[in-house]
């Protein structure tokens, strides 16, 4: 019975047989190089190490061949490793660098040449291999060359070394012999490579001679090779480098071609480039990823972060703290919503009116700017319009009316009210800006354009909620029989979307279209990928009775999700986790409706029953004491 292994270094290279009444035997399946011979080690020799100290100390090469034997092995006194295999004496001697045999004189300091190497395991040997790319990468060669000797490993296989350094000098010819076990794109990708640079040096008849006696007997992309054949009418260099998107002859270009040829390269061979840089850089991504309070920006670059220690966003970074309380509305607070450009804030009470608040963008204050007066009825829902120049309120379940409000001037631009017997609670505006839906639970559902004319209408959607996607063409509408439908006016199709077992009280969509997130009667916050059609996630821990309470996306990335309770809470989660990671604490009735800042990530608002309008930040105080103080009104798990 005959079994082979891949073993040692390069998998790829190197083979044992182990058979059962056969000694083991060590090939090398590459051609050889001069200082390596073919068969590495054959079993019944006996290997003359004498003289090489730390006898249990194998080659890092042969590593997983010594590794296995040895440990069934003794160590001898004269410091060869010998083991029994099949009864047969086995000695394992350092070959890796042709230098077995001879007797290294020197004691552990000696030549590392001779010196024999510390046993390390696959992973250990990569690990060096990654630290040697490294380096040389910062031109560190002498070290890298030590790093190498020493630990007995090798940073490529001398072939690819050649190969490299043939591919940078542009030594075609010599790559030709060099070729590995390359395949016909990889091939093509080198020939192609000679051929713009023949191309480029205006030696148009080699370049010829490249593409019909080289590139075209390959028969492998005939289709790129009518391109290249093309670039034959290149009036000069730069002609060539831009028709081709090519960065011309010389490094740049044949870095690129390596990396490219990298990849069809096993790594045992060649490493891919950057290796290291590319380990960590997902590392630090795995951070960010798990970190569940991360609410900015971070650079995918690694000199932005520190690899000493694992990236976390301290909790005192993300918007928990009271860090405003507004109180000019004189009666329940049912809905606030931020601009799209962030810089207003605007608040509906059932007071009536409406209240307009500037955001600093620097210092996250907010000012009352303007208070729109005038309703009859208290305002429960409000939209901005696409380029926050307008703002639309609407009332509770009796109101008939909806006030359209130019935000600059103040002044009301229109006041639409087809019928007495209408409700009008919900809106939503068109993406052009130019119109807008809206609708109630008597089965009113109208477009309308900005001096409030009816263009459309739609019979018999009881609308509990709107919301218009950004193609223009699509409205969604929960309505009272528990679902979410797509309606169309230009083609005048609806769809099934969302189905529930609860009312929807309100629900709101991500800004990339995918995922809406709903408020259901009982039962609480739910996110559902629009696309799918699936339920993805529901949150756990908000009280929602039959109040209609609204949640909102927000955060860096869109990453977290907020909302009111009944319980005078606001939880926030993490949009991938189900129990909050905080739970901001301070109003005193049910939190109607909470807003995130579109583009201040650490502000959120707040609007309650209590009458106010809380506005939350990070912790003012970045030490702890300051902060501590503050932790009242914020308690959150870890
Ligand atoms: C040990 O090696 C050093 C330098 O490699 C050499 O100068 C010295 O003579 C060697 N010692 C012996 C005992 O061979
Ligand atoms: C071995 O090398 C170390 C550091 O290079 C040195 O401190 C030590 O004296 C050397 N030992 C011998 C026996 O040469
Ligand atoms: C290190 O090696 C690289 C690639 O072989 C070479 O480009 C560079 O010049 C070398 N640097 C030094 C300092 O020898
Ligand atoms: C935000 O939008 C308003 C209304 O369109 C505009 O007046 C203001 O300049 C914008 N601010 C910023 C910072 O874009």
């Amino acid at each position: 019975m005959k079994t082979y292994e891949w073993i040692g270094v390069s998998k790829l290279l190197t083979l044992v047989y182990t058979g059962s009444s056969a000694p083991c035997c060590v090939y090398d399946l590459l051609p050889p190089d001069g200082d390596r011979v073919n068969r590495l080690t054959r079993g019944n020799m006996q290997a003359n190490g004498a003289g090489q100290n730390r006898d249990s100390e194998v080659s890092c090469r042969n590593g997983a061949q010594n590794g296995e034997s040895s440990s069934a092995g003794a160590a001898h006194s004269n410091g060869v490793v010998s083991v029994t295999n099949n009864g047969n004496t086995v000695s394992n001697n350092n070959n890796n660098n042709g230098v077995s045999g001879q007797p290294a004189a020197n004691s552990s300091n000696g030549s590392s040449e001779g010196k024999k190497k510390k046993r390390l395991s696959q992973s250990e040997e990569d690990v060096i291999r990654l630290i040697g790319q490294h380096l040389h990468g910062l031109g560190l060669n002498q070290t890298v060359d030590l790093l190498m000797q020493e630990s007995g490993c090798r940073l490529e296989h001398p072939s690819a070394t050649k190969f490299r350094n043939h591919v940078m000098e542009g030594e075609w010819d010599k790559v030709q012999p060099t070729y590995l076990q390359c395949t016909s794109r990889m091939k093509f990708l080198l020939l192609q490579q000679k051929y713009l640079e023949y191309l480029e040096d205006g030696k148009v008849l080699e370049a010829l001679q490249v593409l019909r006696a080289e590139l075209t007997p390959l028969k492998f992309n005939t289709e790129r090779i009518h391109i290249l054949s093309g670039y034959l009418m290149c009036s000069h260099a730069e002609d060539l480098r831009v028709k081709a998107e090519w960065e011309g002859k010389g490094t740049a270009s044949r870095t690129k071609l390596l990396d490219k040829l990298q990849t069809y390269l096993p790594p045992s061979v060649m490493l891919p480039p950057r290796r290291l840089q590319t380990l960590l850089k997902q590392a630090v991504e795995l951070q960010r990823e798990r970190c569940l309070y991360h609410n900015t920006k971070l650079d995918s670059g690694l000199d932005s972060v520190s690899l000493l220690l694992d990236h976390t966003c301290s909790r005192k970074q993300f918007p928990c703290y009271t860090q405003q309380i507004l109180t000019e509305h004189c009666n329940e607070v049912w809905f606030c919503k931020f601009s799209h450009n962030g810089t207003k804030l605007a608040t509906g009470s059932k007071d009536t009116t409406v209240i307009v608040w500037h955001v600093d963008m620097e210092t996250q204050q907010l000012k009352l700017m303007r208070t729109l007066e005038g309703h009859a009825y208290g305002v429960s829902y409000l939209a901005w319009s696409p380029d926050d120049a307008y703002l639309i309120a609407c009332g509770p379940d009796d109101c008939s009316e909806l006030w359209l409000w130019n935000i600059q001037t103040g002044e009301l631009r229109t006041k639409m009210s087809q019928s007495h017997e209408d409700s009008l609670t919900s809106v939503a505006w068109n993406p052009d800006g130019k119109r807008f839906v809206t609708g109630g639970q008597r089965g009113q559902f109208y477009q309308c354009d900005l001096d409030g004319n009816l263009l459309d209408s739609w019979e018999g959607v009881r609308v509990q909620c709107l919301w218009c996607l950004s193609d223009g063409r699509n409205v969604l509408a929960s309505d009272t029989h528990q679902r979410i439908r797509g309606y169309s006016f230009e083609d005048l199709t609806d769809r099934n979307i969302v189905q529930e077992d609860h009312p929807i009280m309100s629900f709101t969509v991500s800004k990339n279209g995918r995922l809406a997130l709903l408020n259901v009667a009982t039962q609480g916050v739910h996110l559902w990928d629009l696309q799918d059609r699936v339920l993805v996630r529901k949150y756990q821990g908000v009280t929602q009775g039959f109040y209609t309470i609204h949640s909102c996306l927000g955060g860096h990335n869109e990453d977290f999700i907020a909302s009111g309770s009944e319980d005078h809470k606001v939880y926030i989660w993490h949009r991938r986790s189900e129990l909050p990671i905080a739970e901001l604490t301070g109003h005193t009735r049910t939190v109607n409706c909470v807003s995130w800042n579109p583009v201040l990530p650490g502000l959120l608002a707040s609007a309650s029953d209590d009458g106010t309008v809380r506005i939350w930040g990070p912790a003012p105080f970045l030490d702890v004491q300051n902060a501590e103080g503050l932790n009242e009104c914020c308690s959150m798990d870890s």
